[in-house]
């Protein structure tokens, strides 16, 4: 199996606060990888500087073995690293279609003169992107919602909607924070069969989550922080049996 990041000795400080300290772990291709620890661990940290949202203080992170620091995150897009936020990303005055479209532009972007030249019209490619975008949206159980306005959708189907739209752009990994944050166990279990069905495909997961049981039953490595350093990495069963873990984590 060959590892699709590779983060080795990473730092990030905002002023005094030491978010991220001496961090390292490698997530394997095809993995679900789950981070986990207490509010303020670091764990949006981690996920800011995977995907170049911020610049590590010390450090060094690979993306299929080419280092990836300082690259911004529409370039990791284009190279395959694709995510959604803690906070929803969705434009609320815009259509669910369009919404997972502007995904997809994010891939196009890169090659715009390119695709444009190849492909008999720009229409033509518009239409592609309809399509693929409405293939997407089924995906994620959200066939129903196509031409509803992202304003009158339930929180649970705009956070399937996000996940549609990190996947128009064809990711290889895909990092989630929080995304069953807020949701109910009906939903929930809806978002971890859509977890399930992604890594089927290939993709690489990376997940940021608190619900336990989600974590533990979908998750093939784990890693737990706390105060930004490791406390322990490994499968959830030696996670779950770790007693570090218990004492700072989950026994509390
Ligand atoms: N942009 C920033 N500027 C200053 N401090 C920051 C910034 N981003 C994060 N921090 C600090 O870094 C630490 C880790 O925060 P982070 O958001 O990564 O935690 P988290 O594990 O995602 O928490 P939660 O479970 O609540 O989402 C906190 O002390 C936070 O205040
Ligand atoms: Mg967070």
């Amino acid at each position: 199996m060959s590892a699709m990041i590779e983060v080795s000795g990473l730092d990030k400080t905002f002023g005094g606060v030491h978010a991220i300290e001496g961090l390292s772990f490698t997530v394997d291709e095809g993995q679900v990888y789950s981070v986990i620890g207490p509010n303020g661990a670091g764990k949006t940290t981690l996920f800011n500087l995977i995907t170049g949202f911020y610049t590590p203080t010390r450090g060094d992170i690979r993306l299929n073995g080419e280092d990836v620091v300082g690259l911004d995150p529409n370039r990791l897009a284009q190279r395959g690293m694709c995510r959604t936020f803690q906070q929803m990303q969705v434009c609320m005055n815009m259509t669910a279609l369009e919404n997972v479209m502007l995904g997809r532009h994010l891939k196009l972007r890169g090659n715009l003169l390119s695709s444009v030249l190849r492909l008999p019209s720009l229409r033509q490619q518009e239409r592609d992107c309809r399509d693929r975008a409405r293939a997407l949206m089924e995906f994620v159980g959200c066939g129903d919602y196509v031409d509803a306005d992202a304003a009158s959708l339930s929180y649970g189907v705009l956070k399937r909607l996000e996940i549609a739209r990190a996947l128009a752009a064809e990711p290889r990994i895909l990092l989630l924070d929080e995304p069953a944050a807020g949701l109910n166990g009906t939903e929930t279990a809806q978002l971890d069969e859509l977890i399930r069905k992604v890594a089927e495909q290939g993709v690489t997961v990376m997940l940021v989550e608190h619900d336990m049981k989600l974590v533990m039953g979908i998750s093939d490595r784990l890693l737990v922080i706390n105060y930004g350093r490791k406390l322990a990495e490994g499968t959830p069963d030696e996670v779950r049996n770790n007693p570090d873990v218990i004492a700072a984590y989950l026994g509390n």
